[in-house]
């Protein structure tokens, strides 16, 4: 009988318009910490899940940018890793169409794949969240804001003296491209998700969505509300399964 492994090599083979649903842990082994994992930013620590309220943002932007600094600087540096590679990999082979991902690290772009969607947005911007001025990476205004950060201090705009925030989707706000993420998901032959607990709405109905004779492939160390409707399974480490499938 063939193994899980065997069974996805064969539906990579065979498809040809791959989509894959990235989460947070695809970049964990280039030392960003996942959400919900056993290391995870939430797993022991109630408070970090207002991290990313904008509702407690707006009231206490303080404890954001306390906390962030580090996070920042750790996702400023990061790396990609075999994971990110392996898909850059499937773009280059002409089958992996659009990666679609909830991460705000760029490691996919930064791997070198073309067509990443960022449900969540990126770190290269800063917007005003009261005359929502954005401040573009590599500006003067972009190096005071990161200054601030730094100081573990709140960055204001200097228009309107409003909160900066990093251009990202909190809770509370709305999930970029949003619609052609479902319109990519609808035109794979094999969805890919990959380091996702796929509990957070709406990234997380993606996999719902796939054409009736799509594959949906899951590579997450634990399990997903999803594993019943997937063809593949691996609880494993994405690297590993790089690895494994030796197509890097
Ligand atoms: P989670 O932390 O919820 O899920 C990451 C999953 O990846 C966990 O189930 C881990 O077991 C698994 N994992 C970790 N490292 C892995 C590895 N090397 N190989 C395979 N699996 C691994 O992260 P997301 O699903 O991305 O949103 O979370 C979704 C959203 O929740 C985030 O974008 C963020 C967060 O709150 C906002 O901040 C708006």
């Amino acid at each position: 009988m063939n193994s899980e492994l065997d069974i996805l090599m064969e539906l990579i083979v065979k498809s040809s318009h791959i989509v894959a649903l990235t989460g947070a842990g695809i970049s964990t082994n280039s030392g960003i910490p996942d959400f919900r994992g056993p290391n995870g930013l939430y797993r022991g620590n109630n408070e970090f899940e207002k991290l990313f309220s904008i509702e407690y943002f707006r009231e206490h932007p303080n404890f954001f940018y306390s906390n962030f600094n580090e996070m920042f600087h750790k996702i400023k540096n990061a790396n990609p890793n075999k994971g990110h590679m392996f898909l850059k990999k499937l773009e280059d082979m002409g089958k992996l169409k659009v990666i679609i991902t909830q991460n705000i690290d760029g490691l996919h772009k930064k791997a070198g794949n073309t067509n990443v969607i960022e449900l969540h947005g990126n770190l290269e911007k800063f917007i005003c969240i009261s005359c929502y001025h954005l401040i573009e990476n590599d500006t003067e205004q972009y190096k005071k804001a990161i200054d601030k950060m730094s100081n573990k201090d709140v960055p204001h705009c200097e228009k309107c003296n409003g909160i900066l925030k990093p251009d990202v989707v909190f809770f509370g706000e709305y999930v970029h491209d949003l619609e052609k993420a479902l319109t990519e998901v609808q035109k794979a032959d094999l969805l890919l998700t990959i380091g996702t607990s796929l509990v957070v709405y709406p990234a997380s109905t993606l996999p719902s969505y796939i054409d009736e004779k799509a594959k949906l492939v899951i590579i997450n160390r634990e399990p997903t509300p999803y594993d019943e409707k997937a063809k593949v399974v691996l609880y494993e480490d994405i690297d590993v399964i790089a690895d494994k499938l030796k197509i890097l």
